[in-house]
């Protein structure tokens, strides 16, 4: 079963919880953090994910595109988040041991992301510890990008890596996925696909999220 994540980059910030209702037919919903400093753009932090937590029954897939995600990881559990994702970039291997490790302290599901340059054996210290790995199909920082359909042949040896190692682990893909892109992660093994502008500019959403799922 393909389990799509919008993300609510795209949705009008005026009107969040409209926006979170508008995609209740999704099975996550995907909440971009940003810091200006890991990526060049600002988004929302730990204050918007404990307002919305209450709007939703939907897992909030928390996708942190900041720097030293280890002093907040924290907050963000306790701010309602389900999902915790922390960019194999953003610091020491070390750091993001730790930052994993609380997260599963606070009960919450833990995953990793690599940005488009990094390898798939980046991903290979932290296998073992997560519920999911995201490979990011654009550059991290902005929505409505290009898909990098280049990105394929990672999404398929971490696809390996996951059925090798950790078959229960999730592996999500974030960027520039709409009805034409979907069928190439579906078919590179990808079981979670996020979209913001797909979801959020279609007439009738319920129906895009269906036709993304394949
Ligand atoms: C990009 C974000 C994505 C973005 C996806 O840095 O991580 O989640 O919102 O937007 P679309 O689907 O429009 O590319
Ligand atoms: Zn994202």
């Amino acid at each position: 079963m393909i389990k799509i994540s919008p993300s609510i980059l795209s949705a009008d910030f005026a009107n969040l919880q409209r926006d979170i209702e508008r995609i209740s037919a999704a099975d996550y919903v995907h909440v971009d953090v940003m810091d200006g400093l890991f990526v060049p753009n600002i988004t929302i932090g730990i204050p918007v994910v404990k307002s919305i937590r209450p709007t939703t029954e939907l897992p909030l897939d928390v996708h942190l595109m900041i720097d030293r995600p280890v002093r907040y990881v924290g907050e963000f559990c306790d701010a309602g988040a389900d999902i915790v994702t922390c960019h194999v970039e953003s610091d020491t291997e070390e750091n993001i041991h730790e930052a994993l490790r609380i997260i599963h302290e606070k009960g919450k599901k833990a995953g990793v992301v690599v940005k488009p340059k990094t390898p798939a054996s980046a991903v290979l210290p932290f296998i073992n510890e997560v519920e999911m790995i995201l490979v990011m199909t654009v550059e991290p920082g902005f929505g409505g990008q290009k898909f990098m359909a280049d990105m394929m042949p990672k999404v398929q040896q971490i696809r390996r890596y996951i059925d090798a190692m950790n078959p229960g682990c999730e592996l999500e893909v974030d960027g520039g996925v709409d009805p034409n892109t979907a069928p190439l992660c579906i078919h590179s093994g990808a079981n979670v696909l996020v979209a913001g502008s797909a979801v959020y500019k279609a007439a009738d959403i319920p129906a895009r999220i269906q036709e993304l799922r394949g």
